[in-house]
């Protein structure tokens, strides 16, 4: 009678290891996920300053210049500005901590996930040697995860585009955004009646209205976690009625979420 239970028993036993496994893989956001990285072609060390997150020059040195382009994880333009901690996987060259990046810009070449500052390529690697054959690779595998983004001594700042028009027409980009979630919606409300005006993601890390409130306005900004969370955070400074273009305000608020 046994032997004809084997076959259901190693049946059942399977199908439970490869639940536990893929439980495991659903609930392992913290988990390295293999891809490929190459580095920006141009001499530049740094980042890019015209960058299609909309950052300009201040996507160039942004993280001291650790950043990097993004194939799918721009998701549209929501991935500018998040923080991924990226290391290669060859022993002879990297190190376990690999380099954290900001993304600045968009773009993939030979299948990879992520275009890094040349910078940022060879801050992977153990030392100056290592660095210089890794950019003689050119094109690497790596492991990367979704980190925190951290900016000691800043807080979010709003950049107004130069192209905004007050009042008819105002755009600006979110400078250091912090933490490990998204910003999935921007809202401008007025502080008197608290009328409030939802803005449209331009590109990258632009938002836009046309007609925006009047009076001082204050920022609201929604941050969307992968596990499904939302948060409205509303900073503390408010944007100044006759704000202008090319100007920066700070929000006066650090995220840690
Ligand atoms: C950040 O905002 C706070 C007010 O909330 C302010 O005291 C502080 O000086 C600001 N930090 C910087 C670096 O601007």
């Amino acid at each position: 009678m046994a032997p004809s239970f084997r076959p259901l028993l190693l049946l059942l036993a399977s199908l439970l290891i490869m639940q536990t496994m893929a439980a495991e893989a659903e609930t392992c956001t913290d988990c390295f996920i293999h891809s490929r990285a190459a580095h920006y072609p141009n001499s530049d060390e740094q980042g890019t300053d015209s960058g299609a997150c909309g950052f300009g020059s201040f996507g160039a040195t942004l993280n001291g210049g650790d950043v990097s382009a993004a194939s799918d994880l721009y998701r549209g333009g929501i991935g500018c500005g998040a923080c991924y901690q990226v290391r290669c996987t060859s022993s002879n060259y990297c190190t376990d901590k690999g380099v954290t990046i900001v993304i600045t810009d968009q773009g993939s070449s030979h299948d990879t996930d992520f275009i890094l500052s040349k910078q940022a390529f060879g801050r992977m690697a153990q030392n100056s040697d290592a660095a210089a054959s890794l950019l003689a690779l050119g094109v690497i595998d790596i492991e990367y995860r979704r980190v925190s983004c951290s900016y000691p001594n800043k807080n979010i700042t709003i950049k107004i585009d130069e192209n905004s028009n007050y009042p008819h027409y105002l755009a600006f980009v979110i400078w250091y955004q912090q933490g490990k979630r998204d910003i999935t919606a921007v809202q401008l409300c007025e502080t008197q009646n608290f009328v409030c005006k939802l803005l449209d993601r331009s590109y990258g890390a632009v938002w836009t209205t046309t007609s925006p409130p009047s009076g001082p306005l204050s920022l609201r900004m929604l941050f969307s976690g992968e596990d499904g969370d939302e948060t409205w955070v509303v900073p503390v400074n408010n944007i100044p009625h006759d704000w202008k273009a090319g100007e920066t305000y700070d929000t006066g608020v650090q995220v840690d979420v």
